[in-house]
């Protein structure tokens, strides 16, 4: 795989909820191959600085440019937050200016702006995604003025819940309600709700219940992601020649492989065979 013109996709996360995206773009274009990279060893990204965890995804990012990806989603609202600029306009043109890094956070901003009907638009995430303000800055960038009112809540305790795999459990279902129950006092009128992590959709039973009002309209990013990767791949018939299409889905874990199948299995809803460690990344 290593420097080819032609190669797999690459999608990265800090750990397990990037496989939520996955899962969704792997549904939607079976025949491209797929290269996952979890940073299991040193997540959760969300609480970490600015420059930590800029370094951490350029180092994955690098790690599957060398593995010849000719694109590499970020599936994780953190790294892009804090590192997509800095990759597309400053890493790429200097190191690999013919590859292409794309992340999460616009499109699921254009599609709350598509779908809200009264404005009111609510985020969880991560402390570093809302610290960031990536999402309000975004929703008034994107939103051609149809988001009138945006509101965070920063929710430290999910993704540990997740990576641990206490999904079912009263712990998570005390934290989830907690968390969602201060985003709506925040702005009761939110009809919106964006799933500002990629691990959160695994929380989605115990966030529906939890939602005080009814017909709002939960935001989970797999689904938006895969469409705008097909409409990106079919724009940009460059990239799009170097995606490699034998439908083979290959994992990178820089944890355990034995707890990364395990776990990944459970998350993708299906065997998760070719799972390799990545001891240290670039
Ligand atoms: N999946 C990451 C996100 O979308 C989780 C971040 C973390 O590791 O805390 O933000």
């Amino acid at each position: 795989m290593t420097g080819g013109n032609c190669a797999p996709i690459g999608v990265f996360d800090s750990g397990y909820g990037g496989l939520t995206v996955l899962r969704d773009i792997i549904s939607l274009m079976p025949q491209y191959d797929m290269v996952y990279l979890g940073d299991n060893a040193r997540t959760p990204y969300g609480s970490r600085s600015f420059d930590v965890v800029c370094q951490y995804t350029r180092e994955a990012v690098q790690c599957l440019l060398d593995m010849g990806c000719p694109l590499v989603i970020l599936a994780c609202n953190t790294a892009s937050a804090k590192a997509l600029r800095d990759i597309q306009q400053k890493y790429l043109p200097k190191n690999a200016p013919d590859r292409r890094v794309l992340g999460v956070i616009r499109p699921s901003v254009e599609y709350a702006a598509e779908v809200t009907r009264n404005g009111h638009v609510g985020v969880l995430a991560t402390v570093g995604t809302v610290t960031s303000s990536s999402y309000p800055i975004e929703l008034r960038k994107w939103s051609g003025g149809r988001v009138l009112a945006t509101v965070q809540q920063a929710c430290p305790m999910w993704v540990p819940l997740v990576e641990n795999n206490e999904i079912n459990t009263s712990g998570a279902a005390f934290f989830v309600h907690r968390d969602v129950a201060r985003l709506f006092d925040k702005d009761p009128d939110i009809d919106t709700l964006i799933l500002g992590c990629t691990h959160y959709p695994l929380l989605i039973d115990a966030i529906r219940s939890s939602i005080p009002t009814p017909d709002v309209r939960i935001i989970e990013q797999g689904k938006i992601v895969a469409q705008k990767l097909a409409d990106y791949l079919r724009r940009h018939p460059e990239i799009e020649q170097k995606c490699t299409k034998n439908g083979k889905h290959t994992y990178f874990t820089t944890e355990e492989p034995a707890l990364f199948r395990a776990n990944a299995s459970l998350f993708m809803g299906q065997p998760v065979e070719s799972v390799t460690r990545l001891l240290r990344l670039p």
